[in-house]
């Protein structure tokens, strides 16, 4: 379509001016049809200006979400290659759980909005427009169900190696799939999936990830005010949102190949790497009672081994959440829910 070429060519020279005749000549389009493309972006919201007698040049500072600004900086073979990018939606994950059987494995879908974002445990996750990025990945692993955790742990490990490469700052993760900076939390994750009931094999996976990139133009609401924060509250400059989703695309397709290949143990050496609570006092949440306990390793299956009256215990995501000292919101945990069902 000449108005995705278009924009591809002005993503390419960001900031820098493109001529009409440049576009239409590399396009093989006319001219109208360089202006019609551009008109039709400028009412999708993308800052176009024009130069007079010089041409066109997409505002340095543009962080609208596009398929070509995130293509362009797309590394993957085969995650994110089919991507739909949409300005609103309910839920990206009930997006893809509505098309699960018809689309292919790696299918991605991105919201510069969601009306009913959902997270764990039936909450709702805030995802007003122009301040986040909503994300959800369909995948189609060849995987007993017993491993859906290593999906939620390769999500983690990929939203934080994608924050430290735009954003400038590496973020903690708290175990399971918090990412945190200074205690706030910045995204969330929600993995949902169907599995065959005969085989107990997953027939699909969809992760879900929203990243909180600025506060939004109303501010953060009262309730999670103490308990959020924003990337841009830790970062020295602007997170273009098109990189961080190609970054977070980029190094969660390397995190799914090393689960693919059984290499489980390079990917949990990545979370590893990601978690600095070990050792510390933790409040253990099952079944809404809590206990005390000391954490003491991530063992090689992504779970939490945990010291409580000089006993280890292992724990599973979905069983049980923790709290860090001073935390005011309760961790989550992957959620594991059957098709058609509701979290
Ligand atoms: C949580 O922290 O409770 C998990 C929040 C997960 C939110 C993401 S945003 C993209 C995807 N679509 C949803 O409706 N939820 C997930």
């Amino acid at each position: 379509m000449v108005r995705d070429d278009v924009l591809r060519t002005l993503e390419q020279h960001r900031g820098q001016v493109v001529s009409g005749g440049m576009l239409s000549r590399e396009l093989g389009v006319s001219r109208t049809a360089i202006w019609k493309a551009i008109s039709t972006l400028r009412e999708m919201q993308f800052p176009i200006e024009s130069v007079s007698g010089e041409g066109y040049r997409l505002a340095e500072t543009s962080d609208t979400l596009s398929e070509a600004g995130i293509v362009m900086e797309l590394t993957t073979k085969t995650l994110a290659r089919n991507l739909c990018v949409l300005s609103t939606v309910d839920s990206t994950n009930t997006y893809l759980k509505q098309r699960a059987s018809d689309l292919p494995d790696g299918y991605a879908v991105i919201a510069d909005c969601q009306t009913a974002g959902r997270g764990r445990l039936g909450r709702s996750f805030l995802s007003p427009s122009g301040s986040g990025i909503y994300i959800s990945i369909l995948l189609h692993p060849l995987l007993p169900i017993t491993r859906i955790n290593m999906i939620t742990v390769a999500a983690a490990v990929a939203l934080c190696e994608a924050i430290a490469e735009t954003a400038g700052f590496t973020p903690d993760i708290k175990w399971v799939n918090d990412v945190l900076m200074q205690g706030k939390k910045l995204c969330g994750i929600l993995t949902e999936a169907s599995v065959e009931a005969e085989t107990g094999q997953l027939s699909y996976v969809i992760v879900g990830a929203g990243i909180n990139v600025r506060t939004p133009e109303d501010g953060l609401p009262d309730e999670i005010r103490g308990i959020a924060g924003c990337l841009e509250d830790f970062s020295s400059h602007t997170v273009r949102r098109n990189a961080l989703a190609a970054s977070f695309f980029n190094h969660m397709e390397s995190c799914y190949q090393l689960i693919l290949s059984g290499n489980t143990e390079a990917l949990i050496n990545r979370y590893r790497s990601f978690i600095h609570f070990l050792g510390q006092p933790i409040t253990v949440i099952r079944d809404g009672e809590k206990t005390s306990a000391t954490a003491v390793a991530i063992d090689p299956n992504g779970h939490l081994v945990i010291e409580q009256d000089g006993q280890h215990a292992t724990i599973l995501a979905g069983e049980i959440s923790i709290r860090l000292p001073g935390q005011a919101q309760p961790s989550s945990c992957a959620r594991i829910s059957k098709e058609n069902s509701q979290e």
